[in-house]
């Protein structure tokens, strides 16, 4: 496949400037695998975003949990791509489920948060994903297909995108997707690219699995033929994301 490996780091609302001092130190200090197998992005929250840049070691990324949806100005609260750009931050997380259900972003909204963000330069994390609910209702891949509709019909260009699966019942439940489930409908959603974008997009574009990922789960996660990588939270604020990143290997 030739897809690179990709690990990233969601911290989502946590930290100090101390915590993120020491959690980026150890990052800096990890052995792991050379950024030509695996491509690393930690998202720290936006106010923590340009002391991580300062500090980061410069073969890790860093993106940000989210950006506005159109060029900034009276949004009051918000930060736009533009803003991320000029602040050196390549890539952006988007549709996160607890924005999602927390913040009642549509599947709309998110397609045209991913579509901006795109034409603004950023590349983006973006996310998709059903409740327990609706995996218990067999809706799984209905909600996803949607979720992923929404960004298709707004993008051409996938080259700057990879694809989060991030079962929602999974994430900070410590109820990991078995490899199996992961597997399934990452190759749901890779056959679903096929058919609506085009083969190429589908070989191509990484896609991820989010949701109680450890350094215990990872290696039988990353062996599955359609998991090209991981999106971290919990874990990711912790010695255990080294582990988590030389699963590439
Ligand atoms: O974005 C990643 C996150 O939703 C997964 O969280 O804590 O289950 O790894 P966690």
């Amino acid at each position: 496949m030739g897809r690179k490996f990709f690990v990233g780091g969601n911290w989502k609302c946590n930290g100090t400037a101390e915590e993120v001092k020491k959690i980026v130190s150890t990052l800096n200090a990890g052995e792991v695998p050379s950024e030509d197998v695996v491509e690393v992005v930690v998202s720290p929250p936006f106010v923590f975003l340009g002391l991580v840049k300062g500090l980061l070691k410069p073969d890790f990324h860093i993106a940000a949990q989210n950006c506005w949806v159109k060029k900034g100005g009276a949004f009051t609260g918000e930060v736009s791509a533009e803003m991320l750009i000029n602040l050196g931050i390549p890539w952006v997380i988007l549709g996160h489920s607890e924005r999602r259900l927390i913040l009642n972003e549509s599947n709309d909204f998110v397609g045209d948060k991913v579509a901006y963000a795109l034409s603004q330069g950023l590349k983006v994390i973006a996310c998709v994903g059903e409740t327990l609910e609706q995996r218990e209702s067999g809706s799984t891949m209905d909600v996803v297909a949607a979720q992923t509709k929404a960004i298709a019909e707004r993008i051409s260009n996938w080259e700057n995108v990879v694809l989060a699966y991030e079962p929602v019942w999974a994430i900070g439940t410590g109820k990991v997707a078995s490899p199996a489930q992961a597997q399934e409908v990452h190759f749901e959603l890779r056959k679903w690219l096929q058919v609506n974008t085009s083969p190429e997009v589908a070989a191509t574009t990484r896609i991820i699995y989010g949701g109680s990922v450890s350094g215990a789960n990872c290696k039988e996660l990353a062996a599955q033929p359609d998991v090209d990588g991981f999106l971290v939270g919990g874990a990711s604020l912790k010695p255990e994301f080294i582990d988590i990143i030389k699963s590439a290997e």
